[in-house]
């Protein structure tokens, strides 16, 4: 891996044995994107820059006519003169206006991962960090673009620190964390989109003049679009073709956007979300802007994906957790809701620690007068009828099971008929003279303000102290409105949104670091602020509220394209679902939350001898394969078609395990052959069931025959030990 600055061509060439990209400074001002892909040998500007003299394209006062910079692949934008496609940054000075004209002053190599204050990012080892500083010598205004290539990986980060060392305030209207242009547009857009319960499918569409862009305005990531783009050529598919994957490392408003421009250039754009966003830049300080990950992939979507998953297992989530195995849980939610006791939970443990389960959470309902979703958020207090001798109690109970104990928090959230509302009504979001909105009839919580967050590292402290909680579930069930607060005066009210984040991320930080041995688990009614800022911070999230084997089988197969299995909650719940009121086999249900972070989430008392037989054995199976399934490499094997059907693939250096998840049964079944594609092809495999012995070759390109299946929803696995 390098950083290198060939003097004799102007350009900069970050590349390690996967990747190159390389940068250039035209006139001595303007930063040229020249370059991102395979690594290559040498650079000797192969590819130059057109230079035409175009219709409407601006030049700078001395340059020919042919020089337009708003017809270069640039770096950063030009925003407010000479480049009139979508900006990368957006200054107002105190006079209103909104010109700013940043040209290249100089660059520093440094030798370490920048790793950004007060927000995440992704680790480093011994990777190096070009630093490259434009300055706007009218304002004094700086920007400092940040690019780390990483040593073992096809994998860059940028980010954006903009500083003020003028005399005078500016604002900040647009923060962009990235851009970067493409000299074409034949490209497919890829993004996940989803909803509340039907989290992240994907959608491939061909690029096209204008601009494309998702994003957030909701306060958070959100379940409706996931801050991620990608671009993949046409001919690209699992296995072969080029991707770019731009996975943006932040839980608030997010946009990202591609613009496809007059003469067949592609703008590629992320950040905060400029809409009700500012930040006022007083002389002396700097704004940072959050890290985008590029990732580019010359082996399809299936390279692109195990890119992602090897960098954030070792790169992003808590060190501690890297190889950890995570424990099988049960959570009370879907067979409790609101309504049970101690004894009830304890004679569920009970159970649960009979079959093997290693973790009992105790999800929403233990605290306060909490009878139903619309009270008592804020008052986390032991609610003393249904929990008489409190939580620390229960906790030793269930550690007396030999289990792990759990408990559910949302933390970020203020129910009105709660003390704490009483107390503080002026602690949640709020406009003056407006009315407040409520979502789930609850009020967010300003965590923006100082004493919020104290409030609640105070809280959470208190309860991990005792030593007692194992496990936290994080929960967050609404989104933000009338984001206002009343300790910024008035013309920082657009900071609200982003300091929002930040007061969250640095309760995050605190309690994280202080407790490392607590596993958390991320959630947002599901898949809500599933994003690589929270991963950040908790290693797992509840993926969907959808528990129905067959959404499930969609939702992680999508979100597959970035994380690995370990980072997804799933869970086997009751039959019929209670989502989707579908009737599916326990075995499906089984294989597709063993397909992620295994738990179960059900009334374990009305379940049958038998059934608790076969969750028994269920649980031996998952806890002889669990090192291949949390820690193995993840394949998707076939695309879901019009049946929804889908396959899957783990794989260790020692065995493999194929899961098949059938949707409807089709009549007059045509014959199929699933091709393993991954095994090694020089080692043989046992199959574990009937014991015969098959090449890795032949299973990977021969494949094995789909049995006859025989109503809906059926599934099965297959699984094969490595001869040595
Ligand atoms: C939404 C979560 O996604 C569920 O799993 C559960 O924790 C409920 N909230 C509790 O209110």
């Amino acid at each position: 891996m390098s950083i290198f600055f060939d003097k004799s061509q102007n350009i900069f060439h970050l590349s390690n044995n996967e990747i190159s990209y390389i940068i250039g400074i035209e006139k001595e001002k303007y930063l040229t994107h020249r370059y991102f892909g395979c690594r290559l040998k040498g650079y000797h500007k192969i590819n130059q820059l057109q230079t035409i003299d175009r219709g409407f394209s601006t030049n700078p006062i001395g340059e020919e006519r042919t020089f337009s910079v708003n017809t270069l692949p640039l770096e950063t934008s030009t925003q407010g003169s000479l480049d009139y496609r979508v900006s990368n940054y957006q200054f107002r000075n105190i006079e209103g206006n909104h010109i700013t004209n940043f040209v290249y002053d100089r660059f520093e190599i440094l030798e370490e991962k920048l790793i950004l204050k007060g927000l995440p990012s992704l680790r480093g080892e011994k990777e190096q960090t070009l630093a490259i500083y434009l300055v706007d010598h009218v304002q004094l205004l700086e920007m400092v673009l940040y690019y780390t290539i990483y040593d073992d990986l096809p994998v860059i980060t940028r980010s954006v620190e903009y500083k003020n060392n003028g005399e005078k305030a500016v604002y900040i209207e647009n923060a962009g964390s990235m851009l970067l242009d493409f000299s074409r547009c034949d490209f497919d857009l890829m993004t996940l989109n989803g909803a509340h319960t039907n989290e992240a499918t994907i959608h491939r569409q061909s690029l096209h003049p204008g601009i494309q862009k998702i994003g957030s305005t909701r306060g958070t990531s959100s379940p409706q679009h996931h801050p991620f783009l990608g671009l993949a050529d046409k001919y690209t598919n699992e296995d072969q073709g080029d991707v770019y994957g731009f996975h943006f490392i932040y839980s608030g408003n997010f946009i990202a956007q591609a613009e496809v421009e007059q003469y067949g250039s592609t703008r590629i754009q992320i950040g905060i979300n400029p809409e009700n966003f500012e930040w006022k830049l007083i002389p002396g300080s700097n704004f940072q802007t959050p890290e985008v990950v590029l990732n580019f992939s010359d082996g399809g979507f299936n390279q692109l994906s195990q890119t992602f998953h090897k960098l954030y297992q070792t790169h992003l989530i808590p060190k501690q957790w890297q190889q950890e195995e995570r424990p099988i849980l049960l959570n009370s939610w879907e067979g409790n809701y609101f309504d049970f006791t101690e004894r009830d939970l304890i004679r569920q443990a009970r159970i649960a620690s009979t079959l093997g389960i290693e973790l009992f959470v105790l999800d929403d309902g233990w605290f306060g007068c909490r009878e139903d979703d619309t009270t008592s958020l804020g008052d986390w207090n032991v609610n003393k009828e249904k929990l008489p001798n409190g939580i620390e109690h229960l906790a030793d109970s269930i550690h007396q099971q030999n289990m792990k104990f759990g408990l559910w928090f949302e933390p970020e959230m203020i129910s009105v008929k709660s003390h704490l509302f009483k107390m503080h009504p002026e602690w949640s979001l709020q406009v003056p003279g407006y009315p407040q909105t409520q979502g789930r009839q609850q009020l967010v919580l300003n965590l923006s303000l100082p004493e919020v967050q104290e409030y609640l590292i105070g809280i959470l402290v208190k309860y991990l102290s005792s030593n007692k909680i194992d496990y936290i579930k994080w929960d967050m069930n609404r989104h933000l409105t009338e984001v206002g607060s009343f300790h910024l005066p008035n013309d920082q009210q657009k900071e609200v949104s982003h300091r929002y984040v930040l007061g969250l991320y640095r309760i995050l930080i605190e309690v994280t670091e202080q407790f490392p041995k607590v596993l958390f688990e991320n959630c947002s009614s599901g898949g809500g602020r599933f994003d690589p800022g929270m991963v950040a911070f908790m290693p797992q999230t509840w993926t969907s509220d959808n528990t129905d084997a067959l959404c499930r089988s969609k939702i992680q197969f999508g979100y597959s394209y970035l994380y690995p299995p370990i980072m997804m909650g799933s869970h086997v719940s009751d039959s019929p679902n209670h989502q989707v009121g579908r009737i599916t086999p326990l075995e499906s249900r089984f294989l597709i939350a063993m397909s992620g972070n295994f738990g179960y989430e059900l009334a374990i008392e009305e379940l049958s001898p038998q059934e608790l037989d076969v969750i028994r054995d269920q649980i031996t199976f998952y806890k002889s394969h669990r090192s291949l399934l949390q820690f193995g490499q993840f394949f998707r094997l076939k695309e879901i078609d019009a049946a929804y059907s889908t396959a899957w693939l783990f794989k260790n250096e020692t065995e493999a395990l194929l899961v098949y998840f059938n949707g409807l049964a089709q009549p007059a079944q045509k014959i199929q052959y699933l091709k393993t594609k991954y095994l090694d092809e020089a080692s043989d495999y046992k199959d574990m069931s009937t014991g015969e012995i098959y090449s890795g070759s032949e299973l990977n390109h021969a494949g094995i025959l789909i049995p006859r299946i025989k109503g809906d929803f059926r599934s099965f696995h297959t699984h094969w030990t490595v001869i040595e």
